[in-house]
C-alpha cells in the first residue's frame, strides 16, 4: 500500500494498492491520519460487492445506518444509496440528493468522523463534488468575526432538506413537519469546536443545516452572523469560484473517504440530467466530534 499525499496545505491524498481483506491495523490507521490531515483520502482501483464495502467500512470503525429506511441499499442496510438509475424498473435510493452545502448528520446529536463515497455510475460531465475545509475556513476569517463567534453556539436542523417520501403523499404538510421535529429535534452545538485528532478550530455550520445562532445565555442571536460566516467561508458562491472551494472529481474505481469534522460538502449541479448513482457509508471513528468540556 502507498499513500500519496498532495504537497503543500492543499487537500487531497491517494492510496494505491488498497484491499481491505489483507490490510494491516497499521494500514488503516495511516488512512486515517491522512484524511484528518489531508481532509480527502481516494482509495484507488476499488471493486467491491456491497457486502465488500460495508466490511471495508468497518475496518475504520463502527458504521451509522440511516435513519430514513428509503435511502438504504436493499441488501446491506448500512449503505445510504444516492441514485437517479431504477433498477429493474424501481427506484433504488433517493435521488438528487445533498445539493445544498453541509457535513453529513450535522442535524443528528451525534454525527459521524468519517464519511465513504463509492461513486457507482459516474456522470460524464457534471463530475464530482464541492468541498470547504471549515478549519482553513475558520482560520481566514477576520479577527472581529471570530470574536463575534467565540462563545456562541449554533442550531442544526434537517427542516429545509427534508425529503418528503413516497409514503408522504396525501399528508397534511403540518403533520410532516411536526413528525420531522418530533423525530429529529434542532439541535444545539458550540459554533466552534477543537478538532480532536488536529487540533484545529472548526467552524462548524452550514448553509443547508444550521437554522440559527444563540450567545453564552441561549438568546438568540441576530441571523445576520450566520449569513457574514456562510458568505465569508463561500458558502453563497452559487458560481463555486470562491478560493475555499475544492472541486474533486473521481474515476470509476475510486472510493473517497473524508473528514466529516472539517469538510461541508455540496454535490455538483447539474445542467443536464445525467444517470449517477453512488454509495455512502459513514463511519465512527474513536472519537465523538468533539471532546465534550469535563
Ligand atoms: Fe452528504
Amino acid at each position: 500500500m502507498q499513500i500519496k499525499e498532495v504537497t503543500g496545505k492543499e487537500i487531497g491524498a491517494t492510496v494505491e494498492g488498497f484491499d481491505y481483506a489483507t490490510a494491516s491495523a497499521e494500514d488503516i490507521e495511516a488512512i486515517k491520519t491522512a484524511v484528518y490531515t489531508k481532509k480527502i483520502v481516494v482509495l484507488k482501483n476499488q471493486h467491491l460487492e456491497p457486502q465488500q464495502f460495508l466490511k471495508l467500512g468497518q475496518a475504520f470503525g463502527r458504521p451509522e445506518t440511516y435513519y430514513e429506511p428509503m435511502y438504504k441499499h436493499p441488501e446491506v442496510e448500512e449503505i445510504f444509496v444516492s441514485s437517479n438509475v431504477p433498477k429493474d424498473g424501481k427506484q433504488i435510493g433517493v435521488p438528487k440528493t445533498g445539493k445544498f452545502w453541509h457535513a453529513d448528520y450535522q442535524f443528528m446529536p451525534d454525527p459521524f468522523g468519517l464519511t465513504f463515497i463509492y461513486p457507482q455510475v459516474i456522470p460524464e460531465k457534471n463530475r464530482g463534488t464541492y468541498f470547504i475545509d471549515m478549519g482553513k475556513a475558520y482560520e481566514q476569517l477576520p479577527d472581529d468575526l471570530k470574536k463575534e463567534v467565540a462563545g456562541t453556539f449554533s442550531e442544526h436542523s434537517v427542516r429545509k432538506y427534508f425529503k418528503i417520501r413516497p409514503t408522504d403523499v396525501y399528508r397534511p404538510l403540518s403533520e410532516i413537519i411536526d413528525e420531522v421535529d418530533t423525530k429529529t429535534p434542532p439541535v444545539l452545538k458550540p459554533s466552534t469546536f477543537v478538532h480532536p485528532m488536529t487540533g484545529e478550530t472548526i467552524l462548524y455550520n452550514s448553509e443547508g443545516f444550521t437554522v440559527g445562532m444563540q450567545d453564552e445565555h441561549g438568546r438568540p442571536l441576530e441571523n445576520d452572523l450566520l449569513d457574514r460566516l456562510f458568505e465569508a467561508t463561500g458558502q453563497l458562491d452559487d458560481d463555486f469560484e470562491h478560493p475555499n472551494i475544492h472541486l474533486q472529481t473521481f474515476e470509476k474505481g475510486d472510493l473517497l473517504v473524508w473528514d466529516n469534522r472539517s469538510l461541508i460538502h455540496r454535490a455538483r449541479h447539474t445542467t443536464t440530467p445525467e444517470p449517477v448513482v453512488s454509495f455512502r457509508l459513514t463511519v465512527h471513528d474513536a472519537r465523538k466530534l468533539y471532546d465534550e468540556a469535563v
